[in-house]
This record gives C-alpha cells, sequence and structure tokens, in this order.
C-alpha cells in the first residue's frame, strides 16, 4: 500500500482532496495532518473518517523534530503538502503566524521527506499547493502564466511565494522530487465562512451588512473546489518531476457582479424578492494592499493533462448557495466555535 501525507486536510480544499483519494484509491493508506487550528474542521470528513484506508494524525507542521519523526516512522510514499495559514485579512493583523506555518512549516517537510528519501527517490513525490496570488496583481488585461514573475504583495502571498521558492530550491539543489500548482480562488461547501462567498452567503439569510471592500471593482478568478481536488489528482499522479501547473477555469467576476450574483441566488431560494437584499451592501474602507486582479491561464494543465472543470459557475454557485443554505447547523457550529468539541468527541479518549 502507497503511504500519502496530506497536510492540512481538515480544512476546506483539503477535506474535498481527501474525500476524492479515500475514495478513488483504496489501495492508498492516506494520512491526514492537521493542526486544526480555526480552519481545521474534522466534521467536514464525517463521511469518510472509519474508511480504513484513512488517518488522522494531529500536529503541527512547524514542530520540526514531531515532523522528523513521524516520517521516520510512517515513511510516506508521497506528501501533498495544503496545510497553511490561509485567510489575506488575517496575515495584515499577523504575519508572524504566516511566516511560521507556510515558510517554516513548508522547510520541515521538506527536510524530512529528503531525509528518508534519501536512498530511494523512486516513486516519491512532494506536491506544494500553492495560490495564484504569488503573480502579484494584474491590470485590467493579461494573465498569469507558469513562467509569470513573483510580485507578492500581501503576507500572504509573500509567504506562499516563499515557500514554492524553497520547494523549488530542495529540487535543484538536493534533487528532492517535487511538483507545485497554482490555483486561483475557490469557492464550495467547507469553506471557512470568513472568506467572501460563505461570509455573504450567511450574512444574507440573517439579514446583516455585507462588507465590500473599497469600490468592489477587485477581480477574482474562481474555481468550484472540487475541481481544484481533481486537478491535484490528475498532476500528482501525471504532472512531470519538477513542473509547475496554474488551475483555474477562466471565471473573472469584479467583486461586487459576483455579490450582486449571489444576492439574488440567495434571495431566490429564501422566497425573497430577487435581488431585494442588495440593500444590504455596505462599502468599507480597503483592504491594505488590495491586489486589483488575478486571472489564470490554465492551458498548460488543460492541453498536457487533458484537466478541464467540471462544471460551469452558475451551476457551481447554485449547489454552494444550496449547501450553505442547507447547512445552517454547519455554519452555527463554526461561528460560534462548538466545531472544536468534535475532536474532542470523536478522537479525545483514543
Ligand atoms: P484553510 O485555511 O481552509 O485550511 C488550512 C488547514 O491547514 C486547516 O485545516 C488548518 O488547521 C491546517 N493548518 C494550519 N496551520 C497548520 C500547522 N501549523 N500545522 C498543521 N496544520 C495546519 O485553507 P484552504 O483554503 O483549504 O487552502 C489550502 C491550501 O490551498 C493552502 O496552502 C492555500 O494557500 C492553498 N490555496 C487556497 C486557495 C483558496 O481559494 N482557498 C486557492 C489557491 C491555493
Ligand atoms: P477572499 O475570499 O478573502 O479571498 P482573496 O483575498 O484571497 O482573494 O476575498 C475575495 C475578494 O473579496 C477580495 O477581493 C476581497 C473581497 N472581500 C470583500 O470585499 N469583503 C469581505 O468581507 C471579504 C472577506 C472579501
Amino acid at each position: 500500500m502507497k503511504k500519502i501525507l496530506i497536510t492540512g486536510g481538515a480544512g476546506f480544499i483539503g477535506s474535498h482532496l481527501i474525500r476524492l483519494f479515500v475514495n478513488k484509491y483504496p489501495d492508498y493508506q492516506i494520512y491526514n495532518l492537521d493542526k486544526l487550528t480555526y480552519a481545521g474542521n474534522l466534521e467536514n470528513l464525517k463521511d469518510i473518517e472509519k474508511m480504513p484506508n484513512y488517518k488522522f494524525i494531529l500536529g503541527d507542521i512547524v514542530d520540526g523534530d514531531f515532523i522528523m519523526n513521524l516520517f521516520k516512522k510512517e515513511s510516506f510514499d508521497g506528501v501533498i503538502h495544503l496545510a497553511a495559514e490561509s485567510h489575506v485579512d488575517r496575515s495584515i493583523t499577523n504575519p508572524m503566524e504566516f511566516i511560521m506555518t507556510n515558510i517554516v512549516g513548508t522547510v520541515n517537510l521538506l527536510n524530512a521527506a529528503k531525509y528518508i528519501w534519501k536512498d530511494n527517490l523512486e516513486g516519491k513525490r512532494f506536491y506544494h499547493v500553492s495560490t495564484d496570488e504569488v503573480y502579484g496583481s494584474l491590470g485590467d488585461t493579461g494573465f498569469f502564466y507558469e513562467d509569470t514573475a513573483y510580485a507578492p504583495h500581501s503576507p500572504y502571498s509573500a509567504s506562499k511565494a516563499s515557500s514554492d521558492h524553497l520547494v523549488r530550491a530542495y529540487h535543484d539543489t538536493f534533487g528532492l522530487p517535487i511538483i507545485i500548482s497554482n490555483c486561483s480562488n475557490n469557492y464550495g461547501q467547507n469553506q471557512f465562512p470568513e472568506k467572501l462567498i460563505p461570509l455573504f452567503i450567511n450574512n444574507i439569510r440573517h439579514n446583516k451588512p455585507l462588507p465590500v471592500y473599497g469600490k468592489g471593482v477587485n477581480v477574482r478568478d474562481w474555481l468550484y473546489v472540487v475541481d481544484h481536488a481533481s486537478a491535484i489528482d490528475v498532476i500528482y499522479h501525471n504532472g512531470p518531476d519538477g513542473e509547475t501547473f496554474n488551475i483555474g477555469g477562466h471565471n473573472e467576476w469584479k467583486n461586487i457582479d459576483l455579490i450582486k450574483v449571489l444576492i439574488k441566488v440567495v434571495d431566490k431560494k429564501l422566497g425573497r424578492e430577487p435581488g431585494s437584499s442588495e440593500k444590504l451592501i455596505t462599502y468599507v474602507t480597503d483592504r491594505a494592499g488590495h491586489d486589483l486582479r488575478y486571472a489564470i491561464d490554465s492551458s498548460k494543465l488543460q492541453n498536457e493533462l487533458g484537466w478541464t472543470p467540471s462544471l460551469q459557475f452558475e451551476e457551481g454557485i447554485e449547489k454552494t448557495v444550496d449547501w450553505y443554505l442547507e447547512n445552517q447547523q454547519w455554519l452555527d457550529n463554526v461561528t460560534s466555535g462548538n466545531y472544536k468539541k468534535y475532536y474532542d468527541e470523536m478522537y479525545g479518549n483514543r
């Protein structure tokens, strides 16, 4: 059995990836290593937690000794690294958490993989999951390509850029078999409701203000989270060593236009006059260093590895709104902090 370590598997994207791998690859033993920060929620994985090829490990990637001992004990064949501090606004208030987890944590994993794979690299792979935000900000036109120069602006994107450089350095210096992907903004079920889409769905439902940063003119390129997971699967298994792939769905939206679509969909589903919740839109002070536009060119992934997104945005947003409206309990648990009890109930006496 191949042993695959997925870090950050209790988070938004990680939980979708764990579900995909546990169900699709019964001959892989999947280890989910997660510190369960505020963003880690094991309730996301309720449906697969009892599968025989799944194991949860509570741990911090910043703890180098713990990581080295874990790798020596389990001898993983592959690593898919998603654990990170991921919210730009939090990186503005507390950059150091981002430096520790995103940079130091990544180097601890690289060192441990380098150590246990030193005698045999056959079939080994270190996959680093990154973001398009490392490329900085675009003007009104153009796209990010795999060879676009890095120009991060927030402490979050600078810490991810730094980790990308270190992963490449371990490939070039030590021959570590690595692969990297840089994906655009994800949306879908189980996203922590501090990010735009789940926050706004929840606020519309509860008639709370919708805080739009600046003039709402910033553009993001949105991809359904299940499609990000399927891209990681394809790249992990078929991408050539040392390569980088951009992942995105050619789906650009100006924030204010996306928010108005979201309002219409939620209003309709709640039996309100579609658009009536636009009165909740509240323009607030802009985010410091707010990148104007992100847009990904993912033709390398599409042409070389045959990946395509599975659904159109309209369908994805309907599914997403349905999920949050039907899972108010999940949202309530997250906003009240109750989700933290789940670990104790599930794993507390093991
Ligand atoms: P998330 O914040 O929802 O989840 C992060 C997970 O990492 C959580 O479960 C958390 O508990 C865990 N974690 C944090 N610090 C840890 C530590 N020190 N040790 C162990 N575990 C720790 O993030 P996400 O949105 O799922 O993003 C996952 C990855 O994908 C990140 O690397 C992020 O940079 C990247 N990414 C995210 C997006 C997006 O739109 N969300 C887009 C492109 C790339
Ligand atoms: P976010 O979901 O935080 O993702 P990122 O900053 O990584 O792109 O934000 C998406 C966009 O929405 C971004 O341009 C900032 C904006 N935004 C708001 O206008 N109001 C909000 O309350 C939030 C969370 C984001």
